[in-house]
């Protein structure tokens, strides 16, 4: 190797729309620094099986509206074990790979704090659908499952309001309900269950008879798979309402396609940012959107900053379901 410092990018847990363009923005502006760049497929695995590839400008000059991640990821079980670690370590040492970019969700942020305790500099962008990352504002690929399920449910309701029926349809991310709130505002559905609130049952199937005696006879309940599965909620509904419920659960289609516009500015401010961070040797840090504004934030501060939930989106949302 010359002179020029080398810096390792990797994908790691669920992928999430928007990853390719942050990939890119990384790559770009990393070799505008002069820095050398190597992709690591399959995230912390990849990094395991030394499965790198030197990035170069031609590679990503066609992925900003690409769904997935290039990179590919994956989800490992040995690489946060002492083992792992270590073996990682020596790995990035081996390659001369100075610094670690890590695009990925809380897990894969912590793995990136344990490779920091053990001297790798690493920067860290969130990227996960779940917008579960207390510390910025929106997380990379949040706003394409969003605008998906938001796709996915208007046809839902096409057939929930032609069977005056409900529909419960669930939406991923973990024990976060912002997919099930935002989709579930921007849809104007009937109801919500998420796991930040207590949810009763009774209360909610009383609202939506209300709403039925009001002359509004079609539902559509959000679900936040935190919750459970609509299957564990259609009979209880039918119960409670005497209406025939069914359930749909949006699945992996909200974590494909091509990212929002959203998105792919969220991800290229914070790959440029990240290759901006390391320049200024601000390391061991997380590019995060805080009030709109991009700042490297300390990882361990990062991971335990809590999440806010959005109660005032909840309460006008209650108020607006009619
Ligand atoms: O974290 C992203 C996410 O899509 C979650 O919303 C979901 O619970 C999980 O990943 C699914 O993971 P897998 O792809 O391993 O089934």
């Amino acid at each position: 190797m010359g002179d020029k410092k080398r810096i390792g990018i990797l994908t790691s847990g669920g992928d999430a729309p928007g990853m390719n363009a942050a990939i890119r923005a990384s790559v770009n502006a990393a070799l505008d620094e002069g820095y050398e760049i190597y992709g690591i497929n399959r995230g912390y695995a990849g990094l395991l099986d030394k499965d790198f590839i030197p990035m170069n400008s031609a590679m990503v000059a066609d992925i900003m509206g690409q769904g997935g991640t290039i990179l590919r990821t994956s989800r490992s079980d040995f690489f946060p074990t002492s083992a792992g670690l270590k073996r990682s370590t020596e790995i990035l040492d081996e390659y001369n790979i100075d610094t670690l970019i890590v695009i990925g969700g809380d897990g894969s942020l912590t793995g990136a704090l344990m490779l920091s305790r053990l001297g790798v500099k690493i920067v860290g962008m969130p990227g996960t659908i779940d917008n579960d990352f207390g510390a910025s504002d929106f997380t990379i690929g949040f706003d394409t499952a969003v605008t998906t399920a938001i796709d996915a449910i208007s046809k839902i309701r096409d057939t929930t309001f032609s069977h005056n029926r409900i529909n419960i349809v669930q939406v991923m991310g973990r024990s976060c309900g912002d997919i099930a709130l935002y989709a579930g505002f921007s849809s104007a559905a009937e109801a919500l269950i998420i796991p930040e609130k207590e949810n009763n049952l009774e209360e909610i199937c009383a609202d939506l008879l209300r709403g039925k005696d009001r002359g509004h006879l079609h539902s559509i309940v959000m679900l936040a798979e935190g919750c459970g599965s609509y299957r564990d909620y259609v009979k209880k509904f039918e119960e409670l309402t005497q209406v025939t419920t069914k359930g749909t659960n949006l699945g992996y289609i909200q974590r494909g396609g091509s990212p929002t516009h959203f998105d792919r500015n969220l991800a290229s401010y914070m790959g440029y940012k990240a290759v901006e961070a390391i320049k200024n040797d601000d390391i061991n840090t997380v590019i995060v959107q805080r009030n709109g504004q991009y700042i490297a934030m300390p990882i361990e501060e990062a991971l335990a900053t809590k999440k806010i939930f959005n109660e005032e989106m909840y309460q006008i949302m209650k108020k607006l379901a009619k």
